[in-house]
């Protein structure tokens, strides 16, 4: 990609994990990469400039809800493409935090809008990193075939311990065929992003590229947020030669995609946006793994205890998740690399040097 076709890019959420991912690929090539973070304290250690940043950027420390923010910034800056990766992330924790996640998100997404149009900008195109919580337990299939939409698993369902859907199967899920029914405040914001930059484009002719990501992890995500990213938690634990502690009966499913391969398909998007209207994409390695299968690969990376199963629930937690990538594959012509056992010891090869 040339300086040229990337432009001026707007990222909002930039000093993050996936941000800085991406500043690493795309920032050289951009006229200008300005990141505007609040570099909040439960991602970042300490509210200085990320290491992982590239040098290219330019950042503005600053809460995507606050209008004079983006008077601001929006008075020298005239973003081409906007990345929004700004967010509250904490799934569990969005249950007993609805508002600071709906603030964040949801009108943290309508300030930006509202300060581009005051501005009187109207970018070429917006990515928008949604996530696979839109899609919650997503459909399942009966034994004679039939698919439904069982909802959210409920808090008398946990305390029987009936951890599925009796007598059902999952379904992958799939932005053509799965309707969203998040089951979290947080999927809920998501998809509410993803609806208030489509309203938005549409009205502007501008386009929106939307990747729904399945479980990203690898060097770079938050080693101190313990409401994210398992992958990492579990491996300080291991690392530490504590025995995995596994939720329900250790059979919950994600999809986990490596850092590396969510930063290809950002810029294999980045290359590829439609003129105008909104293109939708799943992103995950393709794999399910069972979350007892992922703590194992760890507990034998670093030679810890076996992990065990607590039967312990989260309310609001997902069974099974996972994604059908081919429609991905053939529309952007990108492919993920990294195996779950690939990826697990290259994070843990980073947290290690991190500690060095
Ligand atoms: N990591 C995943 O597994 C995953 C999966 C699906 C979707 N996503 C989405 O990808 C995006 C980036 O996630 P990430 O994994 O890099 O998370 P992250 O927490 O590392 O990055 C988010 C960044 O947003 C910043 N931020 C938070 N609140 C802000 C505010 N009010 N104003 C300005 N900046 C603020 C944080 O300081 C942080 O740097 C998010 O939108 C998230 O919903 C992530």
């Amino acid at each position: 990609m040339t300086r040229q076709q990337l432009g001026t890019v707007l990222v909002t959420g930039g000093a993050g994990f996936i941000g800085c991912a991406l500043s690493e690929r795309l920032a050289p090539d951009a006229a200008r990469w300005v990141v505007v973070d609040s570099l909040h304290p439960q991602v970042h250690a300490t509210q200085s400039r990320p290491a992982a940043l590239a040098d290219a950027a330019e950042l503005v420390v600053g809460d995507v809800t606050e209008p004079e923010l983006w008077d601001r910034v929006l008075a020298d800056v005239r973003p081409d493409l906007v990345i929004h990766l700004a967010a509250e992330t904490g799934t569990a924790q969005s249950l007993s935090e609805a508002s600071r996640h709906a603030r964040v998100n949801v009108v943290g997404t309508t300030e930006l809008l509202d300060g581009l149009g005051r501005a009187g900008i109207v970018p070429s195109g917006f990515l928008l990193s949604s996530s696979r919580a839109v899609y919650g337990e997503g459909s399942w299939q009966r034994a004679d075939g039939t698919s439904f939409v069982p909802g959210q698993r409920s808090h008398a369902q946990f305390e029987r311990g009936q951890w599925d859907f009796e007598g059902a199967t999952p379904l992958t899920s799939s932005v053509a065929s799965t309707w969203p029914t998040p089951t979290s405040v947080y999927g809920a914001t998501k998809l509410a992003q993803e609806h208030i930059l489509s309203a938005w484009v549409d009205a502007h002719d501008s386009a929106l590229g939307i990747l729904r990501l399945q479980n990203v992890y690898g060097p770079g995500q938050s080693l101190i947020n313990s409401y994210t990213g398992i992958v990492s938690l579990f491996s300080q634990w291991a690392a530490e030669g504590r025995s995995i502690p596994v939720y329900e009966d250790g059979r919950i499913t994600r999809d986990f995609v490596y850092i590396d391969d969510v930063a290809d398909a950002f810029t294999a998007l980045a290359g590829r946006m439609p003129r105008a209207g909104v293109v939708r994409y799943d992103v995950g390695s393709g794999v399910a793994t069972t979350i007892l299968e992922i703590a194992g690969h760890i507990a034998d990376y670093h030679g810890a205890p076996a992990p065990h199963v607590t039967g312990q629930y989260r309310d609001g937690d997902v069974r099974h998740a996972a994604c059908d990538i081919r429609p991905t594959i053939e529309a952007l012509g990108w492919e993920p690399q990294w195996s779950v056992e690939r990826g697990v010891a290259g994070l843990q090869e980073w947290i290690a040097a991190q500690a060095s």
